[in-house]
């Protein structure tokens, strides 16, 4: 059998655009990304995180100018601001992308006169409409008209008409295989719905040839043979993934073979569902261009919508999550947004939800739990009690068997990406478990020690296990409870094993989730 530490995992977020302020869509992206980077790791995996920010492009040139500041300067400042975010939010990655580091431009440019020398790539004029805040060519067709003017069928912002000298890459010459690729592939894009919208909006005629560089401003990467170009901004931005682990054409580091270019490694993006067609149709034929591997999955998550609609600056509905960090520490606000939001759907946050689900699942289940099972072991016993199985009735039995299955359901559910299923499962056992005390009234058997130690293991051990599975997205919340259980690593093989606390007398319990009254 494969060791388990040459099992790659890469995970990547969309890297985000630092002419605004980071939001709470951004931040479910993340954690997302980072909660399966956890997930991965307590199977064993050997796992690289990616998230970033795309720095070049007209929006961000236009962006400094307004506040009269250069663009470096700008994307340095919202640096300080975005990677302070992420402190704050308890997240760590492996590599911050910056699109204006200089082995990424180098890549950037390597990748041109590769394509360039290949006839991918041909110099030409484009004229037609773009969208600066979408930083997305727009066809007349596709454009909604209000007034004489066009707008971005989904974003609605304003198009503007462009007409100058651009090089331009040959996406109809990728076009059939994609179609194959994704047929042949059913899980490269998850979920599938996406690929339908894309195939209908996009495929059914020939796909245009797509612009790649500009002359009309200066803030991207200068192509070295002809500077006046700067490359067009998804082009640049998409690369980030494998310039994060070092690619370069000309010989391949040990991190992008490891973590990418090894057949079994699991490469996977996740975004948010307005950028599938950069991901899904030009990121695929832009790698074929060069023979580079495809990722294993793009997963396009749905959005965070308000009681008002889509966030968004003009309805000043933008919810921004320091607000949230100010009032809930970002490990319940994380463990909110993957427990409570839908994966695949748009779903609506409200923080009273919030304030719900952690009084109900985390204060009165999970909370409530820990503190009656430990009273009562320390109530009762002043050693270990040691497991028999020889000792289980029927309702015994059935506990256990209800935690075993929990524990396949949870891979299953995690596996597939149903990261809200997998933990609705969790909140299930845990009430699971305190209606297994109410059956066994442990509270009558204080005469009956034998009995009582049976019950009394099995709910530690069913502790054990939610703890393995919520110390994936709140691992300091869950280092409180380590102290209490006395255990230092919590993995998915121990949880079958009943007999872990055979030498093991908990310590006094502790308020972790003390209830939050509305205010
Ligand atoms: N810079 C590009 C991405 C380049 S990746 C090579 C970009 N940046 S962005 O700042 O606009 O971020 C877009 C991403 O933020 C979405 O794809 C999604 O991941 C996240 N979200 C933005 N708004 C969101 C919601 N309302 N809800 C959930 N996620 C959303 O596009």
């Amino acid at each position: 059998m494969k060791n388990k530490k040459d099992k790659s995992f890469f995970v990547s977020t969309p890297i985000y655009y630092p002419s605004g302020n980071l939001h709470l869509g951004h931040l479910f992206s993340t954690t997302i990304a980072w909660v399966l980077k956890n997930y991965k790791n307590k199977l064993g995996y050997k796992t690289f995180f990616v998230t970033g920010q795309d720095e070049h492009g007209l929006k961000i040139q236009k962006k400094s100018e307004e506040l009269n500041i250069e663009p470096k300067k700008y994307v340095d400042s919202q640096y300080e601001l975005f990677s302070n975010f992420w402190k704050k939010a308890k997240i760590k990655y492996d590599f911050y992308s910056r699109t204006t580091n200089s082995k990424h431009k180098k890549l950037i440019n390597s990748i041109f006169n590769k394509l360039f020398d290949k006839g991918v790539i041909y110099k030409g004029k484009y004229v037609g409409w773009y969208s600066v805040q979408d930083e997305e060519f727009i066809t007349e067709k596709e454009a909604i008209k209000k007034n004489d003017k066009l707008y971005h069928p989904i974003s609605n912002h304003q198009l503007e008409k462009i007409e100058e000298e651009s090089y331009f890459f040959k996406l109809s010459l990728y076009q059939d295989w994609l179609i194959e690729y994704v047929k042949n592939n059913p899980n490269f894009i998850t979920p599938s719905k996406i690929w339908k919208e894309l195939s209908n909006n996009f495929l059914k005629e020939k796909l245009k040839d797509l612009s790649i560089t500009r002359v009309s401003f200066d803030w991207g990467i200068k192509i070295d043979g002809d500077p006046k170009h700067v490359v067009y901004v998804w082009l640049d931005a998409l690369f980030n993934y494998i310039s994060a682990l070092d690619y370069k054409l000309e010989n391949e580091s040990e991190k992008y073979k490891f973590y990418w270019n090894k057949n079994e490694s699991e490469k996977i993006h996740i975004i948010g569902k307005e950028i599938s067609r950069f991901h899904c149709i030009f990121w695929p034929i832009f790698l074929k261009s060069l023979d580079i591997k495809m990722p294993t999955r793009i997963l396009t998550h749905g959005w965070i919508i308000t009681k008002d609609g889509k966030m968004s600056k003009s309805k000043g509905n933008v919810i921004n999550p320091e607000e949230l960090f100010d009032k809930w520490d970002p490990e319940i606000v994380k463990f909110f947004l993957v427990s409570h939001l839908n994966m695949f759907e748009d779903s609506v946050f409200d923080e009273n939800d919030l304030l719900l689900a952690y009084n109900a699942d985390l204060a009165n289940n999970i909370g409530n739990l820990v503190s009656r099972v430990i009273k009562m072991c320390l109530n009762s016993f002043n050693d270990p009690m040691k497991f028999d199985i020889k000792k289980v009735n029927d309702d015994d039995k059935m506990m256990i068997d209800k935690i075993m299955i929990t524990k396949d359901n949870f891979i299953n559910l995690m596996d597939a990406f149903e990261i809200d299923k997998a933990f609705k499962k969790v909140i299930i056992l845990a009430k699971e478990l305190n209606k297994y005390i109410d059956i066994t009234e442990p509270w009558l058997l204080n005469e009956n020690k034998e009995r009582l130690s049976t019950i009394l293991v099995i709910l530690l051990n069913g502790i054990y296990s939610l703890l393995t599975y919520l110390d994936i997205v709140m691992p300091e919340k869950i280092n409180v409870f380590k102290k209490i259980i006395k255990i230092e690593n919590l993995t998915f093989d121990e949880i079958s094993n009943f007999e872990k606390f055979d030498n093991i007398l908990p310590n006094p319990s502790q308020m972790v989730f003390p209830r939050v009254k509305k205010n």
